[in-house]
């Protein structure tokens, strides 16, 4: 090779790698900042108002593309809704329910819908992967434990909700996110909001939309969270119940060996 030919083959190469560098530098993914949540900590708990703004969220802004293959509709119950005189949480989960179009396979061996039941879990409203993924570039996953799937769990979740960008440069059919530079996943939010109200009433900001759809999604990957937490501190207390226990025990026990050995006349024990 010609020392010509090698330069000329040496700088195409290190235009190259610039090239294909500088989108590596721009897909950095930003960092995921932690927020306080009411459900962190031993003593964590649910906001019930807010998971069921947070559902609201889901059904409004994700189940479009978005399942919830693993969260039954009856476990939407103890939700802590607002009843009516008579109405119990069960029959708020039923109307629920109902408004949902399960596909099944009828008797004719073809392919229908009828209205979801408790039993039903959140469907897939796209259906179809092969679809899905010639719509989006990625079929949409499913939601149910994504809160205890990615690092970070409803901080990386929130993050990406609040990461979005559309001003920011993207590559054709993919968006840029903070979190995750190049997503197939359109930003969520609507340009704008000002005219979208919760049941309440109020008007969310994105944030709190957010915040509330975040919250949603760990307690559909999380619903026990409160259980296990109550038996914790239920576990502390009878450990610490039994090392008080234990130790006037040993007290007792202790003062009678010494008594009875001081009465044998035996050697002093050392305590
Ligand atoms: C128009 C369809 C669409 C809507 C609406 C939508 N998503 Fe997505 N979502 C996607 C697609 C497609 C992906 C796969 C993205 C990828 O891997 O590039 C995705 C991925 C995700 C991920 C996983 C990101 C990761 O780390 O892999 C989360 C979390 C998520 N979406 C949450 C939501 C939430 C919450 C909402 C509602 C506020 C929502 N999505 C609305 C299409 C959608």
């Amino acid at each position: 090779m010609r020392f010509g030919t090698l330069i000329k083959t040496l700088s195409a190469a290190a235009a190259f790698m610039a090239v294909a560098a500088a989108p590596a530098q721009a897909e950095e993914a930003g960092p995921v900042d932690s927020q306080s949540w009411t459900f962190t900590g031993p003593l964590g708990h649910y906001d019930e108002r807010q998971l069921q703004r947070g559902l609201y969220i889901y059904q409004t802004r994700c189940q479009a593309c978005h399942s919830l293959g693993l969260v039954r509709f009856s476990s939407l119950a103890d939700l802590g809704w607002e009843l009516l005189e008579g109405q119990t949480g069960e029959d708020v989960a039923k109307a629920i329910a109902s408004n949902y179009e399960i596909p099944y396979i009828n008797d004719d061996g073809e392919n229908d819908t009828r209205p979801g039941v408790l039993n039903d879990t959140f469907p897939w409203a796209l259906g179809n992967p092969k679809r899905a993924t010639a719509t989006y570039g990625k079929a949409p996953p499913d939601l149910s434990t994504m809160a205890r799937s990615r690092i970070g769990g409803a901080d990386y979740i929130y993050a990406l909700l609040t990461g979005y960008d559309d001003a920011h440069e993207q590559p054709e059919g993919a968006y840029y996110n903070k979190v995750m530079p190049v997503i197939a996943m359109p930003n969520p939010w609507p340009a704008d909001m000002s005219d979208f109200e919760y049941p309440d009433g109020t008007v969310p900001t994105l944030e709190q939309q957010s915040r509330d759809v975040t919250a949603f999604l760990n307690w559909a990957a999380d619903p026990y969270l409160e259980a296990r937490h109550k038996w914790g501190i239920v576990v502390v207390l009878y450990m610490l119940a039994l090392t008080i226990i234990s130790f006037f025990a040993y007290r007792i026990v202790a003062a009678q060996v010494h008594s009875r050995l001081e009465a044998e006349g035996g050697p002093e024990p050392d305590h």
